[in-house]
């Protein structure tokens, strides 16, 4: 009788989120001994009757590797121990838990964000039921991973978007912002910016001070360069909301329409020129990952397979310094990943003088 490993993808999907599942199965399914379960939609298709789950065998890995979003769906709604329903909130993990032992899965591998993570680290804390975490989110926030498949993809989108704006906010001599996702980090932008050329990058972790870009818009002028590109990380604020926590300054710039449209109106505020905001969205989050996040994705399914193999219950497979092993649950959850203001991109940045406002 196989024994049986059962995965899910949870949270935002990200690309390169099949080339992991296509590389685990490969892994695991080897020596002949585990058989893959596939689960739809996070743990969705575990608390629903009849369960929604996929045998995951080799031939359903055929053409996976560049394949965008996940073939098991994914949902960034919901935690199955504080679920909503007409009741008010309740607790389906008992439920989850009793399908994973009707299905016979000795363990779960949850590919997620940090709440997805925190879900797996609490689902084997307090119930019982024994998790493998793999890193996943476009805007490579978690600490215990240098990084997360899916950022690279994303930065190349923000990157030729630049490069489009680039030519139109040339010819018609205007100030271009590209607001581009990140949640409440502005590693997207940074890196998009720097690699797109930017002129100013606005980052949550910088607040910014309007006067300043203003001032760059100016300096850039009295040189003869009467365009300007300006990247907006979705969570950047401005001077005078630093001080909300994440949630109030999220409110606060979704009542200006949003991070790129907030920067538009109070630069616009200051200097007399033509503006326009493109903002990116889940242009970001879809597609086919580039080779980078495919070898990313690859060595990390691989690396959870091993985990597995290894019975390894409890860590999730990261890449440090070039190379995949494992960390405990605990330490991978701990800490959200932000820009280092006086890190070395953002020091090569000004270096080439690139202004983010602060
Ligand atoms: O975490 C990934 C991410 O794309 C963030 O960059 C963004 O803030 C968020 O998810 C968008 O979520 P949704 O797909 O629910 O709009």
């Amino acid at each position: 009788v196989a024994r049986k490993v059962g995965i899910c993808t949870g949270g935002g999907d990200a690309p390169g989120l099949n080339a992991v599942l296509r590389a685990f199965v490969k892994t695991v399914v080897r020596g002949g001994e585990w058989e893959v379960i596939g689960i739809e939609d996070a743990f969705n298709g575990l608390l629903e009757t009849p369960h929604r789950v996929q045998h995951l065998d080799l031939r359903s890995c055929q053409g996976l590797l560049h394949k965008g979003g996940t073939v098991l769906g994914t949902t960034n709604r919901g935690n199955p121990f504080t679920l909503k329903n007409d009741d008010g909130t309740v607790d389906r993990t008992p439920s989850l838990v009793a399908a994973a032992r009707e299905l016979g899965l000795e363990g779960i591998v949850s590919v997620g964000g940090d709440g997805s993570l925190g879900i797996a680290l609490r689902l084997m804390r307090e119930r019982g039921l024994p998790m493998i975490g793999v890193p996943k989110t476009i805007d490579n926030d978690l600490s215990a991973t240098d990084w997360t498949f899916g950022f690279q993809s994303a930065v190349e989108v923000a990157r030729d978007a630049l490069d489009r704006l680039h030519t139109t906010a040339e010819s018609h001599d205007r100030v271009m912002f590209l607001e581009v996702m990140g949640r409440d980090t502005g590693h997207i932008a940074l890196h998009a910016g720097i690699a797109g050329g930017a002129d100013v990058i606005l980052l949550p972790e910088i607040p910014w001070n309007p006067e300043l870009v203003a001032r760059k818009i100016l300096a850039r002028r009295a040189i003869g360069r009467r365009f300007t590109l300006v990247v907006v990380a979705e969570g950047a604020v401005p001077t005078d909301l630093a001080h909300l926590d994440l949630r109030a300054r999220k409110q606060a710039t979704s009542a200006e329409g949003g991070a790129g449209a907030l920067a538009m109106k109070r630069v616009g505020a200051l200097v007399d020129a033509e503006m326009r905001l493109t903002v990116l969205g889940h242009l970001q989050r879809g597609g086919s990952p580039i080779a980078f996040d495919r070898i990313l994705a690859t060595r990390l399914g691989v690396g959870a397979g091993e985990l597995v193999l290894a019975g390894r219950w409890g860590e999730m497979v990261r890449i440090r310094d070039d190379h995949v092993g494992g960390v405990p649950l605990e330490e991978a959850v701990a800490q959200l990943r932000t820009v280092d203001p006086a890190g070395e991109l953002v020091r090569v940045a000004r270096a080439t003088g690139i202004e983010f406002g602060g």
